[in-house]
Parts: structure tokens; C-alpha cells; sequence
């Protein structure tokens, strides 16, 4: 349940300074950030512990490794970056912490320490939602306006959105199998290149020939902006099955799926960009990808040229703040509390919580559970 606070309960006008929490899959984060509006933004601290070792011999990230680290971890790195950033628990604004969607062990690690210092600090509770958090990530290091496109690409999630407001999203496509990033890391687990997948088939397709091994482009041509991943994921298990399984086989076929999966991500893109112009007119400018699979450099510059043939301008966060990190969500908490939007204490975890609940529930992206949709 969402309080609304009055303009004079705010605790410092627009002068706020917010710890964030995440800890929705396997990262355990924790960040400082002062918010003086939306364009005014300042991280003082963000510290990420990774699982990458804990989960690498798994090929994946596994729920209960991941939840019990997340639950030793999650004090330390909450006070490393306390410390980290100088400031005093008492001059907090409030509190931040992913509350969905993720995995649930993980989520409800970091929103119960979350709930412990809001409620022994006496400061507002902001739960977030850790899409929210990758969707406002580029204003961690640049001004971005509403209206904007995202283009949401990570482990979990390949949306594309209108960005309207704070907590305000059209879904205007959606992945209706695979997310790009388990593409990633499936293609990568297939090809023994290690954990997680993105970096290491980014790092192999430098080395290899875009165009030696044929892949299919899912939907390509199609009056609407859904992508589809798992035939692709297929095609490069087939390729490999048929390849000599060399390192010249891991670099082409690396190469040749980096290249399919921008030509995909890049012409559905296109298609939204028509819908958001519809959409917006005049004031449909800019265009934003965020999320892990945005820390690939080949897709951020083949959509920078997007960007440009359309007319439009283009924002990504720096590489570390396209992974899972504390700073979005406690940017994502400070613009909820500029807004007098905090939480009750008793705030749920929730596994599944998707930006466009309406969008979602008639046409859920990849099904339907008795939770609701799952995205
Ligand atoms: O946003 P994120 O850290 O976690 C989720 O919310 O899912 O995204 C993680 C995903 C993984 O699938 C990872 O393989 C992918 O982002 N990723 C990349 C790169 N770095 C991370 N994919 C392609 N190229 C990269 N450089
Ligand atoms: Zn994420």
C-alpha cells in the first residue's frame, strides 16, 4: 500500500539522500545517492558483491545460493557503503529496497534489512520496482525528460515501453519466450564460455566473423514490436552440435549471434519508435536501452545509429550501471519519495510486478500464473 505524504511532510524538499538495497537475483548491492531532482543526481557511494563464483559452476543462477548469500552479505555491504559515502544513518531521507520482481528468497533478504532501518531509524520505507530502477538508470549520469523509449534488455525481461511518468508505462512489445540475456547465457552454457554468458560471448565474438554462421531473425518484418529468442537459442545450438567445437567455432558462431540478436533488437525497435511518435508527436526525442544486455557495445552502437536515422537521441547508462546495481534503485526510491509516494511496513515481496499492469494482464508476455502475469 502506497502513503501519499503532503508537500510539507516531505523531509527535505527536493534535497534528499536515499541508501537503495538489490538483491533480486545475484548481485548484493547497496548505494548512497543525494537526489536534488530528477536532473540533479549524485551517487555517493555503490557497492556490488557478485555471485558469479558461487553460481558459475551451475551455468546459472541458482535460487536457494543465491538467497543464502544474499542474506550474509546483505549487512556488510550496507555498511560499506554507509561508510563508503560519508554520511550518517540519521541523515538519511529514507530507505530503498527492490521489493519485485526477482527471486523471492533474494527479494525478501534485502526489502526485511531495508524494513529493519526504516523502522529502527524512524525514515519512510520506498519499495521499488527493479525495473523501475533499470528504467530511470540513465539519469545516474546524465538529465533524461519524460517522455522517453526504453528499451529494457536483461537476464530476465525484453521490453519495450513508453516511459510517460514516474510509475507511468505503456509496454508497446514484449519477448513472448526467452529474454534476451538468457539467449546470452544459454548460447554461452551451450558453447562452454562460462558464467554469465553476455561478457563472455561479447569477448569471443571480438574474435570472430559476424557473418559465417546463418541465424535465423524471429519476427522480423511484423506489424508489432514482440521478440521472440528461443529459436535463435536453438539455431546456435544446432550450430555448435555441427561445428567442429573449436575455438574458431565458439568466436564465429559468438559473432553471428551477437549480430542476430542486435539486428533483432534493432528492427523491433523500429517498429516502436513509430508507435511512440504516434504516440508522443513532438515530444517522442529520446530513446534509452538499459538492463545488462545493454552493457553489449556492438548493440549499444548499432542503436545509437537507430537513434540517429530516427531522429532521435540516444541514452544508455555507463557499462557498471547497466548491470544489477544499488544506485537505480536508490534513485528509483528518491524519485518516489520526492513524489510523497512511500510504503507501508508491511509491504509485500513480489515475485512478479510488471511496469504495465494493465498491458500485461491481457496480454501476458510469458504466461499466466496464479499470481498473475508473469511480465
Ligand atoms: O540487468 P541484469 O544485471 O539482471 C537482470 O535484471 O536480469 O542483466 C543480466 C543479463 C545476463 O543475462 C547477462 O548475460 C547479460 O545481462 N549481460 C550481457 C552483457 N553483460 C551482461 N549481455 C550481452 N553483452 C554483455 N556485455
Ligand atoms: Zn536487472
Amino acid at each position: 500500500m502506497t502513503t501519499n505524504f503532503s508537500d510539507e511532510t516531505l523531509p527535505s524538499g527536493q534535497d534528499l539522500l536515499v541508501l537503495g538495497i538489490e538483491s533480486s537475483c545475484d548481485e548484493t548491492a547497496a548505494s548512497v545517492l543525494r537526489y536534488r531532482g530528477e536532473d540533479d543526481v549524485e551517487i555517493l557511494s555503490s557497492i556490488i558483491a557478485s555471485q558469479d563464483e558461487a553460481h558459475a559452476p551451475f551455468g546459472g543462477v541458482v535460487p536457494e545460493i543465491a538467497a543464502r548469500a544474499h542474506m550474509q552479505k546483505i549487512d556488510g555491504i550496507v555498511e560499506q557503503a554507509m561508510d563508503v559515502s560519508g554520511m550518517s544513518y540519521e541523515s538519511l531521507s529514507g530507505v530503498a529496497a527492490t521489493s519485485g520482481p526477482g527471486l523471492i528468497g533474494g527479494v525478501i533478504s534485502g526489502l526485511l534489512a531495508a524494513k529493519g532501518l526504516a523502522l529502527a531509524l524512524d525514515k519512510p520505507l520506498l519499495a521499488v520496482n527493479h525495473l523501475e530502477g533499470h528504467a530511470l538508470s540513465p539519469r545516474l549520469a546524465e538529465p533524461c525528460p519524460f517522455p522517453y523509449l526504453l528499451l529494457l534488455v536483461s537476464g530476465g525481461h525484453t521490453q519495450l515501453l513508453s516511459v510517460n511518468g514516474l510509475g507511468d508505462y505503456t509496454r508497446l512489445g514484449s519477448t513472448v519466450d526467452d529474454a534476451a540475456g538468457e539467449a546470452f547465457d544459454k548460447s554461452a552454457k551451450v558453447m562452454g564460455l562460462g558464467f554469465p554468458g553476455g561478457p563472455n560471448v561479447e569477448k569471443w565474438a571480438a574474435k570472430g566473423d559476424p557473418k559465417s554462421v546463418k541465424l535465423p531473425r524471429p519476427f522480423k518484418g511484423r506489424d508489432h514490436a514482440d521478440f521472440s529468442f528461443a529459436g535463435l537459442k536453438t539455431a546456435v545450438a544446432r550450430a555448435w552440435e555441427a561445428s567442429e567445437q573449436t575455438d574458431k567455432a565458439k568466436a564465429d558462431i559468438s559473432a553471428s549471434f551477437q549480430r542476430a540478436v542486435s539486428d533483432v533488437l534493432a528492427e523491433r525497435t523500429g517498429k516502436a519508435m513509430a508507435m511512440f511518435k504516434d504516440m508522443h508527436g513532438e515530444d517522442a526525442k529520446r530513446f534509452v536501452v538499459a538492463g545488462g544486455v545493454a552493457a553489449n557495445k556492438a548493440l549499444r552502437e548499432r542503436l545509437t545509429q537507430l537513434a540517429i536515422s530516427n531522429g532521435m537521441s540516444f541514452f544508455a547508462p555507463p557499462l557498471k550501471f547497466c548491470t544489477d546495481n544499488a544506485a537505480m534503485i536508490a534513485l528509483a526510491g528518491a524519485a518516489k519519495l520526492a513524489a510523497g509516494q512511500t510504503d507501508e511496513l508491511g509491504v509485500k515481496a513480489r515475485p512478479r510486478w510488471p511496469l504495465d499492469n494493465a498491458a500485461a494482464k491481457a496480454n501476458p508476455a510469458s504466461g499466466y500464473g496464479k499470481k498473475g502475469p508473469k511480465s
